[in-house]
């Protein structure tokens, strides 16, 4: 075991450093008070080569490890949430999900416009009556000869407006799923994993429609609306895994998205501390700097703990990933305890900086909304506590997965 990252993770790290301070915090401030999404910021990553990292080079990926991702992501996010939540849903919940799910053929026909970041990718599993309770979903897929036919709607998807392509779950329609589908329709509660479906949806399909969503706390540089399918006929080719496979795609899924959502909380407590060092050691209270105060010394030692803490968490499930084990459990506790230690920096953030930081004048107001954004998506804390209770109970227990993502080093098969 050794802890040292390696050079080419230092040069992802300083690239994505670089990325995030010549592109994101000059006008941050001003696109998040306006409420402004900007489909340029996609291209600007795509440029940089950020939308294929820990994509094999057989795609166009950058090639590197699993691990660089999630610093990139903590990178990121250390200057705004709305970029690090690009690549949660376009690496993680899209790419990583089809680089472990798709065939040959699907992997060659979609990852490497993913990777060049010339098509983009998001993810469709939350519904307005099933967000925690994703075993529920409506959205029915109907088989029709060689296509399905999807009906359907989903809520909160990070860039509805601006992806081309979507990973879309849905309930298997007709045949032997036909009861489940209709016990969830009348809001019985009684859907089952083995009835749900997969699909790489692209936004040009007939039938498909969004709408952003407005009025959020945070993330307010960020696109986030709702997607609609009107009998919307896929062609069974885009169908990801087989039929009954859906709620494992999902489940894998935010296996990869919470990692990026952990990464990326690390990186608003980096925010968080850059802020408050600086401030601490400027403002003058009592003759003093208010740094040598020793309860502000307090609250900057709570973010060096959540910070380190963090690292240790996500770069270990980062290497789990590298070496093919299963990380359901190892991710949804980095997810929980990052996302938490996120918020509180931020709160503290605030507290040091006194009535300045109640205000836009510094980014610590900011990283306090998009803080708590993070401890709802990607699975509620509540959804995570009872998970960590489960497995720790035995009353939980993960299985071999049927198809699992490629090990690092890729290989060439991969
Ligand atoms: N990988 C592959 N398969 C998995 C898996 C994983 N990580 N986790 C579970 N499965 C499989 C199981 O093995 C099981 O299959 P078998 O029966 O064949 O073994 C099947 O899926 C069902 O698994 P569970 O019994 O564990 O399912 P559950 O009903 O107990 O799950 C839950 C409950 C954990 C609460 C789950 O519903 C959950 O995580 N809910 C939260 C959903 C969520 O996080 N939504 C966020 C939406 S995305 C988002 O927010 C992104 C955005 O755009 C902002």
């Amino acid at each position: 075991m050794h802890f040292s990252l390696s050079q080419e993770q230092e040069l992802v790290r300083e690239m994505a450093r670089k990325f995030a301070q010549q592109s994101i915090m000059p006008d941050i401030r001003e696109r998040d008070a306006a409420h402004k999404s900007d489909r340029s910021m996609l291209d600007k990553m795509a440029e940089a080569g950020i939308l294929g990292v820990s994509m094999p080079a057989k795609y166009s990926g950058s090639d590197t490890d699993y691990i660089s991702l999630g610093i990139v992501c903590e990178e990121l996010e250390r200057a705004d949430t709305s970029a690090r939540v690009v690549m949660s849903v376009h690496s993680g919940l899209h790419c990583m999900t089809l680089l472990q799910w798709g065939t040959a053929e699907q992997k060659q026909r979609w990852l490497p416009n993913l990777a060049k970041g010339t098509k983009v990718g998001a993810f469709g599993l939350t519904e307005p009556n099933a967000g925690s309770d994703a075993i529920n979903i409506k959205t029915t897929a109907k088989k029709d000869g060689a296509s399905y036919i999807l009906n359907g709607q989903k809520t909160w998807i990070s860039l509805a407006d601006y992806a081309d392509q979507f990973l879309v779950i849905a309930r298997l329609a007709g045949g032997s799923a036909e009861r489940s589908a209709l016990s969830v329709e009348k809001g019985e509660g009684k859907g089952k994993a083995s009835d749900m479906v997969a699909f790489i949806v692209d936004r040009n399909t007939p039938g498909f429609s969004s709408r952003a969503l407005k009025g959020k706390l945070g993330v307010r540089a960020g696109n986030t609306g709702e997607i609609f399918f009107t009998d919307m006929r896929v062609d069974e080719s885009c169908r990801l895994g087989d039929e009954g496979d859906g709620f494992k795609i999902a489940m894998s899924a935010l296996d990869h998205g919470r990692y990026t959502v952990a990464a990326g909380a690390v990186g608003i407590i980096e925010g968080c501390l850059d802020a408050s060092k600086e401030y601490a050691k400027s403002r003058i209270v009592g003759g003093e700097e208010i740094g040598k105060k020793q309860l502000v010394q307090q609250m900057i030692a709570n973010m060096v703990q959540g910070r380190e803490i963090g690292r240790l968490l996500y770069y270990k499930v980062g290497w789990m990933k590298n070496m093919g084990m299963r990380h359901t459990k190892e991710v949804s506790l980095a997810k929980w305890i990052n996302c938490n230690n996120a918020f509180k920096a931020a709160d503290d953030a605030i507290e040091i900086h006194g009535a300045y930081g109640y205000s836009d004048e510094f980014p610590v107001e900011r990283h306090f909304r998009n803080s708590r954004g993070a401890m709802i998506y990607e699975g509620t804390r509540e959804i995570h506590t009872l998970v960590q209770a489960e497995y720790e109970m035995g009353y939980r227990a993960d299985r071999p997965l049927k198809r699992t993502l490629p090990t690092w080093p890729f290989s060439t098969d991969v």
